[in-house]
């Protein structure tokens, strides 16, 4: 297997499961070293396990709730990420919220806030306050996870849908806006469905084995970037 990410330092959010998880430990067996973020600790242990057993760079574990999380907690991280472990080189956002198949008419105005806050305002905070970090050894690069079920399906993903859509919008305007300024690159990338939470919460009937592990699409990804 290539070292491609050897010696690189890699936040992954939602790394407590699914393509998040995935990632994670792709990216550790090409090498990095991975800031496991999300906000169920057992589920980034169990990740953090997966990764040691495997012979990969021990990485670190970051408890966060994106949700409640303000600027001061990521300037807090960016700090702590600088001091222990000296670079950045990539964030994936893979933290995600989905409350299920529903018409926009019916979303309850606290899911519809949480939804676009966690799949769309995180990422954005997260990565503004690491920019300065990403540029400075060379230009990092930012992964965001797409959907095409979401963009294509459209009637009753709700809320899910409109953060991915702005997901999209704001990957355009970051682009253009750091083109010439800035050695940092936005990328977006689009796995196919993958048997996790999400998928089982869309599609319930839906047998294990007829989508992809996330693990393999996860390797696929990272092999494309
Ligand atoms: N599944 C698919 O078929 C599919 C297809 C295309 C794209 N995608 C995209 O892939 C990405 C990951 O989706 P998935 O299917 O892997 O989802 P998942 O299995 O449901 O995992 C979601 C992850 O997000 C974390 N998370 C949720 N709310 C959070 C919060 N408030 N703060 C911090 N972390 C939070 C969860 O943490 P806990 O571990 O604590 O629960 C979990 O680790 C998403 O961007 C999704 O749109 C998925």
């Amino acid at each position: 297997m290539s070292r491609r990410f050897q010696k690189q330092v890699w936040l992954v959010t939602g790394a407590g499961a699914g393509f998040g998880r995935g990632m994670a430990i792709a990216l550790a067996e090409q090498g990095a070293t991975v800031v496991l973020a999300g906000k169920t600790i057992k589920n980034l242990e169990a990740t953090y396990d997966l990764i040691t057993e495997a012979g990969g760079p021990e990485p670190a574990i970051y408890p966060i709730n994106v949700l409640g999380a303000s600027v001061t907690d990521y300037d807090d991280m960016v700090v702590k990420l600088d001091e222990s472990l000296k670079r950045l080189d990539g964030i994936v956002h893979a933290a995600v919220r989905f409350d299920g198949l529903m018409p926009v008419a019916g979303i309850k105005p606290k899911d519809w806030a949480a939804t676009l806050h966690v799949n769309l305002t995180a990422p954005q905070l997260i990565t503004q306050q690491c920019l300065p970090l990403l540029d400075r050894d060379g230009g990092g690069r930012v992964v965001l996870v797409q959907d095409q079920a979401a963009l294509d399906q459209r009637a009753f993903w709700g809320a899910y849908s409109v953060a991915k859509a702005g997901l999209a919008q704001w990957a355009t305007l970051m682009r253009e806006e750091l083109e010439n300024t800035s050695a940092v690159r936005i990328l977006s990338v689009t796995p196919p469905p993958m048997y996790t939470a999400l998928r089982r919460a869309a599609f319930p009937a839906e047998l294990p084995g007829s989508s992809a592990e996330p693990l393999l699409a996860a390797r696929e990804t990272l092999n494309a970037l």
